[in-house]
């Protein structure tokens, strides 16, 4: 297959070498990227080309991985450009979002929800599809370190899969981060870290590792964090958690460019330097 992959960042350059590992022909448009973006999608072995009109020229496919925010606005660039092929959106996006992107491409529309971490190495990253041709594209991942699996159900079922997901993993790390922050606040993290080492053994590790886990992702986890708490308010559930999530990593959004951003770097984005 001749494939699109927009934008080659840390997962989607994976799933570009998985892809060309199998054969495919994957390009990317360097036009307004990043020398990181370009150096990632050297690596991984992918073709670029200049514009996004020179990229859909005679392309199968268009595979978006990218800042879940943006997901809207680069579906909407490809079909303003008339491409007339499969659509796959593997963003963390809201199952409404998705029914959008359903609705624009029509039965040419393959939903993704990515679990697991840049695919580097075999059995760590499932790549979950939905839609009348899920299976197609799964089968363009066969024993590739993409595990790429079909979700049963509406055309978004993907996008569901991947919001429950992350609402708990990305949810939990915000509210265990807001918590560490709490007892900063109010000058009672040591007697707090000594309880928990008591009564919850474990926690306080996991919060260091939280911190340092999300600092350098927080940027776009905040648009991940909205999406899941409309998701949420769309089955008519409690969106307060993750609207709380977003905003606590809306304050870390700065430790993107922080090398080895830490607890303690955390703890300054969230409540600000120490009295
Ligand atoms: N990384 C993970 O561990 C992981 C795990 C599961 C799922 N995912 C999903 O994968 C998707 C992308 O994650 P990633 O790790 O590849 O992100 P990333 O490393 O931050 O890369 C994002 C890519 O999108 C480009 N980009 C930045 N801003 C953009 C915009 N406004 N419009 C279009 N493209 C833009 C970036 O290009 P420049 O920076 O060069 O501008 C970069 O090439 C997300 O939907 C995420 O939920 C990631």
């Amino acid at each position: 297959m001749n494939i699109l992959l927009l934008h080659p960042g840390a997962m989607g350059s994976s799933i570009g070498a998985a892809l060309t590992g199998n054969g495919h022909a994957v390009r990317w448009v360097a036009d307004g990227r990043s020398p990181e973006t370009h150096a990632r999608a050297e690596k991984a072995g992918l073709t670029a080309v200049a514009s996004l009109t020179a990229g859909l020229a005679g392309v199968d496919a268009v595979v978006s991985v990218c800042p879940p925010d943006a997901a809207l606005e680069v579906a909407a660039s490809v079909d303003a450009a008339g491409f007339e092929g499969l659509y796959i959106d593997g963003n963390a996006v809201a199952p409404m979002t998705a029914a959008q992107l359903a609705e624009r491409f029509g039965a040419r529309y393959v939903d993704g929800g990515i679990i697991g971490p840049p695919a580097w190495r075999a059995g760590a990253t499932r790549f979950y599809l939905s839609g009348a041709s899920a299976e197609t594209v799964a089968n363009w991942f066969d024993d590739s370190l993409v595990d790429a699996r079909v979700v049963a159900g509406e055309v978004n079922a993907a996008s569901a899969l991947k919001m429950c997901y992350a609402a708990y993993t990305k949810g939990s790390s915000a509210l265990l981060l807001a918590v560490r922050a709490l007892a900063e606040a109010y000058d009672v993290a040591y007697p707090l870290q000594t309880e928990w080492s008591i009564s919850q053994p474990g926690l306080a590790d996991r919060a260091a590792g939280a911190a340092k886990g999300t600092a350098p992702k927080a940027w776009r986890f905040e648009g991940e964090m909205l999406e899941i708490a409309a998701t949420f308010a769309n089955a008519e559930l409690p969106d307060g958690f993750h609207r709380g999530a977003a905003e606590v990593y809306r304050r870390m959004a700065g430790l993107k460019s922080v090398s080895d951003a830490d607890l303690a770097a955390v703890m300054e984005a969230l409540v600000g330097p120490r009295r």
